[in-house]
C-alpha cells in the first residue's frame, strides 16, 4: 500500500514517515509546504503516480495557547484542513486517516472518556479539532480517526521543555524550583508508539473513531517528576502547583484519561508511559543529547 504523510516535521508526522520507511511501505511525506487546507496545492500532491492508498494526517496547529489568539490560523489547520484532505480523499479513493485529541473532550468526568462519550471542548484548540473530525468522519464514512493525548516525540513537547528547564538550573542560566501543575490528569503518550498503533490499525482495517494513547494516567507533574528522575535530574525540586495558579489563555480538561479499550479489542495495546518516557529518553531523539550532551 502507498501512503502519504501530511505534518511530516511533527512530532506524530515524523514518527509515521520513520516506522513506514523501516516496515518498506513506500511513503510521500509533506509539511508546511503542502498546506493541507489549500485545496490545489493539496490535488497537485496527491495527483503524483502512485496514487496513495492511505492518507495520514498528523499535520495540526497544536500550540493551544496560540490557538485562542489566532482563531483564524487554528480553524484552518484543524478544521478547513482536514474538510480539504477528506474531500481529495473522497475523490481518489483514499483512506484517510485523521488525528484528533482528548481536548475534544470537558474534562469535568472521573472516569475514562469512551469514543461514544459526549464531547464538550473547552478551548478553540479542542472546537477546531472536534470540527475537524466530524467534518473527516461526514466526508469519508471508511476514514479512520484516532484520538490521543499528551503526545511526546521528537520536536516541541513538554518532557523536552521540563529537560531544557532542569539543564538551565544546573547551568546556572536560570534559578529556583521547577513548577508544574498536579490538577490535571492524562494519559502521556509517545509518538512512536502511537504511529505504531496507528498503522496497526491500518492493517486492522479498522474504520470510525479510536482512542489510543500509552497505558497508565499522570498529571504533568508526575510526568516531570518522572523524566527528571530519569532523565538524571532526581535532586532537583519541582513544586505542585494549581492550573488556575498559571493564568494561561487556553482552559485545558483537568481530567483527560482516553479509554482505549474499543482498540484493544483489536489486540492494539501501547506500553505503560513510563517505559515509553524511558524509550524516548534513550532514542536518538532524545532532549537529554540537547541538555546534557548525551543520553541517560
Ligand atoms: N501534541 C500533543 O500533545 C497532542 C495531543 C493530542 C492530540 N494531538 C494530535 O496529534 C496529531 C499530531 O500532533 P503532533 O504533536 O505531532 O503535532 P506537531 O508536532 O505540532 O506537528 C504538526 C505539524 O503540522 C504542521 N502544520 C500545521 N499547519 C499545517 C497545514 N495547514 N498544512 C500542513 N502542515 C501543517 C506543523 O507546522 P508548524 O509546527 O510550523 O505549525 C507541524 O510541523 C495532531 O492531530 C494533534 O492535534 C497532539
Amino acid at each position: 500500500m502507498n501512503w502519504v504523510v501530511t505534518g511530516c516535521r511533527g512530532q506524530l508526522g515524523h514518527a509515521l514517515v520513520a516506522l513506514l520507511e523501516r516496515e518498506g511501505v513506500p511513503v510521500r511525506a509533506a509539511d508546511l509546504e503542502v498546506d493541507i487546507a489549500d485545496p490545489a496545492a493539496l490535488a497537485e500532491f496527491l495527483a503524483v503516480s502512485p496514487r496513495p492508498q492511505v492518507v495520514a494526517n498528523a499535520a495540526a496547529f497544536t500550540h493551544v495557547d496560540r490557538c485562542e489568539r489566532e482563531p483564524e490560523a487554528a480553524a484552518r489547520a484543524n478544521h478547513e484542513g482536514p474538510a480539504v484532505l477528506a474531500k481529495a480523499c473522497r475523490e481518489i479513493g483514499a483512506r484517510l486517516v485523521h488525528v484528533s485529541t482528548d481536548y475534544v473532550f470537558p474534562g469535568d468526568g472521573s472516569e475514562p472518556y469512551a469514543e461514544t462519550d459526549p464531547t464538550g471542548p473547552r478551548s478553540t484548540y479542542g472546537r477546531t479539532k472536534l470540527a475537524g473530525e466530524q467534518v473527516v468522519q461526514q466526508t469519508c464514512e471508511d476514514a479512520l480517526v484516532v484520538r490521543t493525548s499528551w503526545v511526546f516525540g521528537r520536536g516541541r513537547n513538554f518532557l523536552a521543555a521540563i529537560l531544557a528547564q532542569a539543564a538551565s538550573r544546573r547551568s546556572g542560566e536560570a534559578e529556583g524550583p521547577l513548577k508544574v501543575v498536579d490538577d490535571q490528569i492524562g494519559r502521556p503518550t509517545y509518538a512512536v508508539d502511537l504511529a505504531l498503533g496507528l498503522y496497526r490499525l491500518v492493517e486492522a482495517e479498522a474504520r470510525g473513531l479510536y482512542h489510543l494513547s500509552s497505558a497508565g494516567r499522570a498529571s504533568w507533574w508526575d510526568l516531570a517528576r518522572f523524566c527528571l528522575d530519569e532523565g538524571g535530574y532526581p535532586d532537583l525540586v519541582v513544586e505542585r502547583i494549581r492550573t488556575g495558579d498559571l493564568e494561561l489563555p487556553a482552559e485545558r480538561p483537568a481530567w483527560s484519561v482516553l479509554d482505549c479499550s474499543k482498540a484493544e479489542t483489536l489486540g492494539i495495546r501501547m506500553r505503560p508511559w513510563q517505559e515509553a518516557v524511558r524509550a524516548y529518553l534513550h532514542s536518538e531523539d532524545s532532549p537529554l543529547a540537547k541538555t546534557t550532551g548525551g543520553n541517560p
